[in-house]
This record gives structure tokens, sequence and C-alpha cells, in this order.
């Protein structure tokens, strides 16, 4: 059995279709079951929360393989940025070991360090700790940029683009290597397949797209994708910060976007290694223009 969480999300989503067209036996921990769609009725349910450490204890039972997608980029209710992704990865590996998983599968992200400037790097940089200490077999993936059509980034830039000018948070010149969510999900389920080695059981790989994009670069990428190009306004980060704490602070989670969000498009994520270790595993990640149909 394998246990997947975050199997609503971006990634999850493609690699769950994956899973069950595989036949492999999936569990996956949800908050809402009704999110996993037509899927939900090829997998077992196991209802739980990044914040509530006991539900991890159930969707472990009998579980081999747990592949941790689950994540958050914004504060919850129930947890902050720091809780879902640093403390909840450690409760989980904890839980892991105490139920005799073999193999945990983690996704972490390019530029997650103790020292990086955003809350959720550093938090996913602490989590990497956690599994990198365990004593369970593991396969870390640290993509880069990891985009899907119709994701909440493409949707809110294309609502953006409804306007005759749209605004860019800073100046839009980090650097990504924006790799879709189906390739990312391919090279997950090679990692899965791939035999055990005894001299090197674990596994460490930095998933980037073949191409490197600022972020202004992919913002008008996928205005180009929505048939909407548009002048871009370069916002000051101070003035953004002040902006979206404001309008996270009148809506709470209803808030578009968050700073901590806008904030992660202020920091490069590239690999020198480039596509190398997604094809090590087998797969050719997609070029931006060619997953969005402007190529
Ligand atoms: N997207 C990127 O650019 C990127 C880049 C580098 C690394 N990654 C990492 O790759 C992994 C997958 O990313 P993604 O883009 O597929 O994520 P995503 O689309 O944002 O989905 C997040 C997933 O986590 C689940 N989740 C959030 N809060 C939860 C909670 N409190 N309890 C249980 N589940 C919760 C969500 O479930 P609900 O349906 O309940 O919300 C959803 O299934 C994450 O670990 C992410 O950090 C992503």
């Amino acid at each position: 059995m394998l246990l997947l969480t975050g199997a609503t999300g971006r990634i999850g989503s493609a690699l769950l279709r994956r899973l069950t067209t595989a036949r492999v036996p999936v569990r996956c921990l949800v908050r809402d079951p009704k999110r996993l769609g037509a899927e939900r009725v090829r997998v077992q349910i196991a209802l739980g929360d990044l914040a509530d450490p006991p539900s991890f204890r159930n969707a472990l039972r009998g579980v081999t393989t747990v592949v941790h997608l689950g994540a958050s980029i914004r504060d919850q209710p129930a947890g902050s940025i720091e809780e879902l992704n640093g403390i909840a990865t450690w409760r989980l590996v904890q839980a892991a070991e105490r139920a005799g998983v073999e193999h945990f599968v983690f996704t972490s992200a390019l530029g997650a360090s103790a020292h990086n400037r955003t809350r959720f790097l550093r938090a996913k940089a602490l989590a990497e700790q956690a599994v990198v200490e365990s004593s369970l077999r593991h396969t870390i993936v640290a993509p880069s940029i990891v985009y899907a059509p119709g994701d909440h980034l493409t949707t809110v830039l294309g609502r953006l683009a409804w306007l005759p000018v749209v605004p860019l948070s800073g100046r839009g010149h980090a650097q990504f290597q924006p790799i879709w969510a189906d390739d990312v999900a391919d090279c997950l389920m090679a990692a899965l397949d791939r035999p055990v080695d005894p001299d090197a059981p674990n596994l460490r790989v930095e998933l980037a797209g073949p191409d490197v994009h600022t972020y202004e670069g992919i913002v008008r990428a996928v205005l180009a994708a929505a048939g909407r190009p548009r002048r871009l306004l370069p916002v000051p980060l101070g003035l953004t910060s002040r902006g979206l704490r404001v309008a996270e602070a009148l809506m709470g989670t209803t808030a578009p976007v968050t700073w901590d969000e806008a904030e992660l498009l202020e920091v490069s994520m590239t690999s020198r290694h480039g596509t190398a270790d997604a094809e090590r595993l087998g797969v050719t990640p997609k070029r931006l223009a060619a997953v969005l149909g402007t190529a």
C-alpha cells in the first residue's frame, strides 16, 4: 500500500492518475475526498490534515511507501507555513518509522535552505533534514517552479489579464526553470520503480525544465497563452508587501495572493544540473511554450 499526501494538488493529481492506471494500491491522506474527483472511487481514503498528527497513524497502517507531496505556501487556520511543511514532515517521518515504512518519497524545492529569505523554503530545508536524518530509505525530489495549465498561478494571471496593465510584484528578475507537473509525476513514477541499489539506497534529484525564464518571462508566456498580451507594471516590493498583508488581514484565507506567496517569486530556483536528473530517470521535460500551446 502506498500512502499519498497532496493527492489533490498540481503534482499529486497527475501522479495519482498514473498510480491508479498502473493499479498500484493507493491510500490518499486528504482533508476533503470530494477534491479527488473521479479518482476517489479508485483509492482508499484516510481523512487527515498535515496539522493533525494523530491522523497520520491510521493513514500509515499497512503502508510500505509514502509519497509526501502535501504542503502549503500560505498559513492556514490550523497551522503556519512552518508547521504544515517543516514540523508536519518531521512528524510524518517519525510516524512512518514507527509504522515500518520502507521507502519515503519527499518533494522539497530548489533553493530550500535554512538561510532562505522565505519562510516556505526555510521550512522545506528543515523538512528535508528530517527525511535525510531518518532511518527510512528515501528519495528527495527538489523541483524548480512547477506549473500546470489551469493551476493557481495561471488562473490568477489569467484574471489579471482582463486589466489593461498587469501588475508585476517587484522587478520579476528571479530565475526559474519551470517544469510541468506531468513531467514531475513521470519522474516520481520512475523513482518509485527504481530497483534499490544496496550501495546507494537513497536518491536526491533536482527537477528543472529545459529553459531558464525570469518570473517576468513566465508572466509574459502565460498572458500570451491566454491570448491577452499586456503591458506589465512593476510594483515596488515594499508596496506589494504592504498591500498583500492588508488584503490578507481583511480577507483571511480567501485572499487571492499572500505576501508569502509573492515573496517566493523573488527567489531564483534553478539547478546547475538542468534537465539531467530528470533525464536520468527517463523523462525529457517539455518546454513551457509547448505545454501552454504557444510554441
Ligand atoms: N508548485 C511548485 O512550484 C513547487 C515547487 C517546488 C516544490 N513543490 C512541492 O511539490 C509538492 C507538490 O506541489 P503542488 O504544486 O502539487 O502543490 P499544490 O498544488 O499546492 O497542492 C498542495 C497539496 O497539499 C494539500 N494540503 C495543503 N494543506 C494541507 C493540510 N493542512 N492537510 C492536508 N493536506 C494539505 C492540498 O490539499 P487540499 O486539496 O486539501 O488543499 C493539495 O493536495 C509540495 O510539497 C510542494 O511544496 C512545488
